[in-house]
This record gives structure tokens, sequence and C-alpha cells, in this order.
């Protein structure tokens, strides 16, 4: 499959680069804001890259896709204004490009929390609910979609093992972004991930095993 990645040039994304330049089964097409960052990524594996910035026009960034990866974020630098229009209002207009050009098959780096942002932090609270109504727009959508929520990201290297569950009991620990990337790449061949929302965190389980037993 074509896949958009959106959010390529974050360290999450560059890890989804690289786990898809290793899978003969797709071909990796990285969104950027910055075309000097095309070098990099398309040695790390994306085939091809694309200037677009979700605040803008996302049409031309679709077109021709067979699936696209939300991995953008605003990041903890910028405030809830950028929360809303890159998180929430940026994941929105690319479901909706999505939709119009016939890309079916759509996977969303969520959060936990955001199926209940009244249980986050003061500080977190506007994030959860961005995310949130994000994902209630893709689940709500035509497209076949996965919602993967991890939980605290670290830049520990991946060993390939996580715990998952629809809802997980609890959230102590952390789960490196190598490893939540390959969830995410692998959830486009799994079909059991299809019309799924989960939970990841850090555990015991291999990671095709752990989506199989969704
Ligand atoms: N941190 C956590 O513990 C945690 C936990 C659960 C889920 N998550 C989710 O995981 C996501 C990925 O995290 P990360 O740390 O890997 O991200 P990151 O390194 O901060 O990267 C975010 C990416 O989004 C891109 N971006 C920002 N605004 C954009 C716009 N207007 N148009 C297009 N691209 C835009 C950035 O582009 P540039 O490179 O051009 O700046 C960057 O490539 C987060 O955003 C968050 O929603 C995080």
């Amino acid at each position: 499959m074509k896949v958009l990645v959106a959010g390529a040039n974050g360290s999450t994304g560059r890890s989804i680069l690289n786990h898809l330049g290793k899978n003969d089964n797709h071909e990796a097409i990285a969104m950027v804001r910055d075309n000097s960052q095309a070098e990099t990524l398309e040695k790390l594996g994306a085939s091809t890259t694309i200037l677009a910035d979700l605040e803008k026009e996302l049409d031309h960034a679709v077109e021709g896709c067979d699936a696209i990866i939300f991995a953008a974020g605003s990041g903890s630098k910028t405030g809830p204004d950028k929360t809303t229009l890159v998180d929430e209002q940026g994941a929105i207009k690319l479901i909706e490009a999505a939709e119009k050009h016939g890309v079916k098959r759509f996977v969303m780096l969520s959060t936990v929390g955001a199926d209940k942002p009244e249980v986050g932090s003061d500080d977190m609270k506007h994030y959860y609910k961005s995310k949130g109504n994000a994902d209630e727009k893709l689940i709500n959508s035509s497209l076949v979609y996965t919602i993967v929520r991890p939980g605290r990201l670290s830049y520990d290297s991946g060993n390939g093992k996580i715990r998952i569950a629809e809802k997980l009991e609890d959230y102590s620990g952390d789960i490196p972004r190598e490893d939540v990337a390959k969830v995410i790449v692998e959830s486009l061949d799994v079909q059991n991930t299809h019309g799924k929302i989960f939970e990841i965190l850090t555990g015991d389980q291999d990671i095709n095993e752990a989506l199989k037993s969704l």
C-alpha cells in the first residue's frame, strides 16, 4: 500500500518510516513541512516526501494514497490553540481529505485518556479532549480505522513486547516510540485491528501476537 505518514519527521514518525522501509508490502510517503528533511527521511525508509501542513490544504497529499498514518502532534512547547489546530482539526481535515479521495485505511496515533479527558490533570485535559474529538471523527467516518492509544512514550530502544487491551487496568510504566511505531505499521497488515481501538504499554507479549489476540 502507498502509506502517507503525517508527522513523519517526528520521533515516532521517523521510526514508522524505518519500519515501513523494511516492509515489502508498503511504500511510505513522508508528509513534511520543510523540504530540507527529505534526504534524511528517504534514507530512513520513505520512498518519497510531500510538502504539506495540517493547518493548510491537504488534498494534494492524500491523492493516490491507500492508507494514512497520523503521527503528528503540536508537542508540549506550544499552547492549547495549536493543540486544537494540529492534533484535533489537522487530524479531522486529514480524515475528511481521505474520505474525499477514496483513501480507505487510517491508523491514528492517539493516547490513553482520549476517551476520558476529565480524569486528566488540568494541563492534559485539553489535549485529551482534542485527541478524543479526532478519534470520534474517525470512528464516525467511512474509513477502515485502527486507533492506537499508548501510555507515556519513551526514547528507549524497543524490544517488540507490549501489554495490550481495549482498556488497560493500570497505566504504570511507559512504552518506547520504536515499539509504538512497530504496532502502527503491523496494524496495517493485521486485519484483526480493523475497526478497533486499543491501549498499549510495554509488556511481555510479542507485538504481532498481541494484535491478533485483540
Ligand atoms: N509524549 C507522549 O508521552 C505521548 C503519549 C501518547 C501519545 N502521544 C502522541 O504521539 C504523537 C507523536 O509523538 P512524538 O513525540 O513522536 O512527536 P514529535 O516528535 O513531537 O513530532 C510531531 C510531528 O508532528 C509534525 N507537525 C506538527 N505540526 C504540524 C503541522 N501543522 N502540519 C504537519 N505536521 C506537523 C512535526 O513536524 P516538524 O518536524 O515539521 O516540526 C513533527 O514531525 C504525539 O503528538 C502525541 O499525540 C504522545
